[in-house]
């Protein structure tokens, strides 16, 4: 770590400042200390007063009109690397607990942090992914490549039925995306019938055949994946209209409509969204944005996922923050078609994305998880939760040993990620009411350059608890906030944290969890006020009743 600029920490600056009274030795030695220490004394509290004025923070519960949906809280499964294949789906041999093949032990991590949805087949491979291939008895399903994600064979051993038990032993909603790229009309078509017509027909039939007699009514539904890129290298024009005609055939069944989600913009591409708005909000429930945070910025070399230095840490969080103005801006545009807000818009790919760890397939995306994932998690999360009014669903890429995991496994040992740690203590927003904060951020300034050192986001619950989230992605100072509370009913304050000594600590197979969650008990009432101060690079949770 290197570069810090300001810093403002009064013990150590004394040494400093008391060495120029000593200098002026020609006057009495004891009254000249006596001065001195005075001097010093008051310069202290000066200092002190200015550095730790807190930040105030006004909390606004008398206007709790929009509600957090549970989905923005949800996961991705692709096959790629080991998320599925030795990730979900293992071997008969491996010596864990299993339902089928299916490990128990991350199915149970999951559970207890309430996920709401997890989408699959992909990202790139659903646009490759044939679903017929995977149904039916396991060593008749044909084999075929997975071009996208290192060339490996793909057994199909992992396909519908196995998904949709894996949503159940969850207990969370599927979200399927369909294959626009290089899939028909009817394939698609087909596959909605199989999932959710309960009336007799060959493919209700065959899915019996295969051991469901009931259907599954999945709701959320992809129509494509990327379609600007990896799902079809489409324009917006062409895509909204394949949006449509896609669309249009996969039906909404008895007592299973469908929710359908437009694939949407790469990042910043406002176009993609003006146009798709434009042509196709009409059969829309939602509207896509993918948006990775890349430390370097660069794709060729997007830097390592537990070594970076305190200047690549700024730069990751400083383009971590760029999704608030993301979502502000697709907002915007969406505004203009649909100003009562009923598309919602799905930001079903988020995340850090670094260099693979040495040793292992590039094509995989196996990387691990620091303190600094976890900061990146809290502050996305923040973000999404403000713009509930719009963003009614997220989805963190990927669940497990892909990208920013939540869950990595070698063999039979699980650990469970500083990601994982902060949706554990940010579940609390599921379904809550927003509370509209107001509040000026200290910055985080490095060589010059100054960032928002502090994001958050609060909410009521249906017990009438109120929840804050607050990160402080200031690498060095502790931040203190003084919280404007009274439009909130509350007598008392409990709160959690998730730091660590370095922003490169992670856990690790071979040594003891780092990170994780811990009681913090630095929040207190000062008459109806809430006075807390937020240690550096850390994520705290307050609990207020
Ligand atoms: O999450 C990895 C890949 O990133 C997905 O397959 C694709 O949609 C995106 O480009």
């Amino acid at each position: 770590m290197k570069g810090r600029n300001i810093v403002i920490n009064n013990k150590l600056q004394i040494p400093k400042y008391s060495h120029i009274c000593f200098k002026f030795n020609f006057v009495k030695q004891s009254s000249m200390k006596k001065m001195c220490s005075l001097f010093l004394a008051l310069f202290i509290l000066l200092i002190q007063t200015i550095a730790q004025k807190p930040t105030v923070v006004t909390l606004d519960g008398n206007h709790l009109t929009t509600t957090i949906s549970k989905h923005i809280y949800g996961h991705f499964s692709e096959h790629l690397g080991r998320c599925i294949y030795d990730g979900f789906w293992v071997s008969d041999t491996l010596k864990v607990s299993k339902k089928d093949r299916i490990r128990l032990d991350v199915v149970e991590a999951l559970k207890k942090i309430q996920i709401p949805n997890l989408r699959w087949p992909g990202g790139c491979f659903a646009d490759e992914y044939h679903w017929r291939d995977g149904i039916g008895p396991r060593q008749q399903r044909p084999y075929m490549v997975n071009t996208n994600w290192g060339g490996v064979t793909e057994d199909n051993s992992f396909g519908t039925h196995e998904f949709l038990e894996l949503c159940t032993l969850l207990k969370t909603e599927p979200y399927i995306t369909g294959n626009v790229g290089s899939g028909t009309v009817e394939e698609m078509a087909k596959w909605v019938e199989y999932l959710n017509s309960d009336a007799k027909s060959t493919m209700t039939e065959l899915r019996k055949q295969n051991g469901q007699n009931e259907p599954w009514r999945v709701k959320f539904w992809g129509v494509g994946n990327e379609s600007w890129g990896c799902g079809g290298e489409m324009t917006p024009e062409f895509y909204a209209d394949q949006f449509n005609r896609y669309s249009t055939y996969a039906r909404n069944y008895h007592n299973a409509p469908l929710l359908k989600i437009a694939g949407g913009a790469n990042a910043g591409d406002y176009n993609w969204t003006e146009v798709l708005m434009k042509k196709a909000a009409g059969q829309m429930w939602g509207l896509s944005l993918h948006y990775y945070t890349i430390p370097t910025g660069n794709w060729g070399k997007k830097g390592s996922a537990t070594s970076f230095t305190e200047a690549e840490y700024f730069n990751t969080m400083k383009s971590t923050l760029r999704m608030d103005e993301l979502v502000t801006k697709h907002s915007t545009v969406m505004d203009r078609y649909d100003p009562q807000r009923r598309v919602g818009l799905v930001v079903d790919e988020w995340g850090i994305w670094t260099d693979v760890e040495p040793g292992t397939n590039p094509g995989f995306l196996y990387q691990q998880n620091s303190l600094r994932d976890a900061l990146i998690a809290g502050t996305n999360l923040n973000i999404f939760n403000n713009h509930a009014e719009r963003v009614r669903m997220a989805n963190l890429a990927q669940t497990l040993n892909v990208l920013q995991s939540i869950v990595l496994t070698r063999g039979t040992q699980m650990i469970l990620t500083p990601t994982y740690h902060v949706f554990d203590m940010y579940k609390v927003h599921q379904d809550a009411k927003k509370i509209n904060i107001n509040f000026e951020s200290p910055k985080y300034t490095l060589d010059g350059n100054s960032i928002s050192a502090i994001n958050m986001s609060a909410s009521i619950d249906s017990n009438g608890v109120t929840h804050l989230t607050i990160v402080n992605i200031d690498a060095h100072n502790n931040i203190p906030l003084r919280f404007n509370m009274s439009s909130i009913h509350w007598k008392g304050v409990q709160g959690t944290i998730i730091t660590s000594g370095a922003l490169t600590d992670f856990n690790d197979f071979d040594s003891a969890a780092k990170v994780f969650i811990k009681n913090f008990d630095g929040a207190q009432k000062e008459g109806n006020d809430l006075m807390v101060t937020i240690p550096a690079k850390s994520i705290v949770a307050l609990e207020l009743k």
